[in-house]
């Protein structure tokens, strides 16, 4: 086994938000490589039940990142490695609900920070930040670290960021060794739709539906799309690589999409008869084209995107297919609402 995987074995690991889309296949990740106990903090306000694996050494608490108590019995199981991920997600949801964006993502982490220096046993924090909160509205493609705007169009960005900076303080201050990983829009299983999801699991779940699949706004607009199996990997490294600390590093798969090519694939895979619907622009979405350069997280960790695009698409076609009927009774969706809400921008 590589280093980096083998080095989780025996350990007690925190993950917040590890119920979630990407924390979930986290959790499997890490229980699976031996983890003594993967302890998993999350308030389920936006993941199921029964997509957090049900194993011996996975712990699931139901509770909020923000309560101090939950934090005090979590931190009292001692874990050694935290990975961030716990958040109000994402852009959509930030502007109608901005203070519980703040409140999650702002003052969730810094007491998440607070349990994890004041433990004395925290080896490393890893926090899931965001690309596109970084870079803001503007931005040379592809999209390098050096590259950082104080020009955000929602309150999600603005918080994203604000971890990041609460990240290096506490490095700074108390010698927490923390690790700000930027995320560039996830796909693949383990995301449930909803009306304040990404774009790829609404256009399936509308495509198996057979219901319109809209486009907000330019459907030659692009998205640096990335495999959330390449993610969990890119964590698993962060957590282990000296080099990573004090470090934030882009994580992508390096090619555009196009989301009205995207809208057309998911309808050929999923063998859908859905029409493709041209809908109106978000004003906060001021992104047409996303590129992000993971260049710098392939020196550093050896991150190396491993997916093809179209075969990640039916993998989690079928991966939707498959649980489809929990998928049915848990999508979010104010009565409706239709997919023009997925988040296209994260
Ligand atoms: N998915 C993406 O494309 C993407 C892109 C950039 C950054 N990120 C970041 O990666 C992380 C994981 O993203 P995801 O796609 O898995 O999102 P997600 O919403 O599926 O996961 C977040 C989890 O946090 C939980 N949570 C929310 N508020 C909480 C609270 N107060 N206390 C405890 N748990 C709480 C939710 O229930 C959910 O399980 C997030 O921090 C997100 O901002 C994601």
């Amino acid at each position: 086994m590589d280093d980096y995987r083998a080095y989780y074995k025996g350990k007690t690991i925190l993950i917040t938000g590890g119920a979630g889309a990407i924390g979930c296949n986290l959790t499997r990740e890490l229980s699976k490589l031996g983890a003594e106990k993967v302890i998993v903090l999350d308030d389920l306000s936006s993941a199921e039940l029964w997509n957090v694996p049900n194993e011996k050494n996975v712990q699931f608490i139901h509770g909020n990142v923000v309560d101090q108590n939950e934090l005090k019995r979590v931190f009292n199981l001692k874990p050694t490695i935290v990975f961030h991920l716990a958040a109000l997600f994402a852009n959509q949801n930030s502007l109608d609900y901005p203070e519980k964006d703040l409140e999650v993502n702002g003052l969730g982490i810094l007491r998440t920070l607070q349990f994890s220096a004041m433990s004395g046993r925290v080896e490393r924090f890893v926090y899931a930040s965001s690309g596109c909160s970084i870079y803001g509205c503007h931005g040379k493609l592809p999209l390098t670290e050096d590259q950082m705007s104080l020009h955000h169009t929602t309150p999600y960005q603005i918080t994203k960021m604000l971890g990041e900076l609460y990240c290096n303080f506490f490095l700074h201050q108390y010698g927490l060794p923390i690790v700000n990983t930027r995320f560039f829009n996830s796909y693949g299983p383990g995301e449930v739709p909803g009306q304040y999801r990404n774009v790829i699991p609404n256009f399936i779940y509308w495509a198996l539906m057979n219901k319109p699949l809209v486009i907000t706004g330019n459907p030659h607009a692009t998205r640096d799309f990335t495999w959330v199996f390449d993610l969990v990997d890119a964590l698993l490294r962060s957590g282990y690589h000296k080099e990573a600390i004090g470090e934030a590093y882009n994580l992508s798969r390096g090619e555009e999409v196009e989301i009205g090519t995207l809208a057309e694939k998911v309808v050929k895979y999923a063998d859908s008869k859905s029409e493709i619907i041209i809908g109106s622009k978000r004003k906060w979405d001021t992104k047409d084209r996303l590129l992000a350069s993971s260049e710098k997280a392939s020196r550093l960790i050896g991150f190396k995107p491993s997916a093809d695009f179209d075969e990640g698409l039916k993998i989690t076609i079928a991966w939707m297919k498959e649980h489809w009927e929990d998928i049915k009774l848990s999508a979010r969706f104010a009565p409706g609402v239709s997919s023009a809400n997925a988040d296209v921008t994260q």
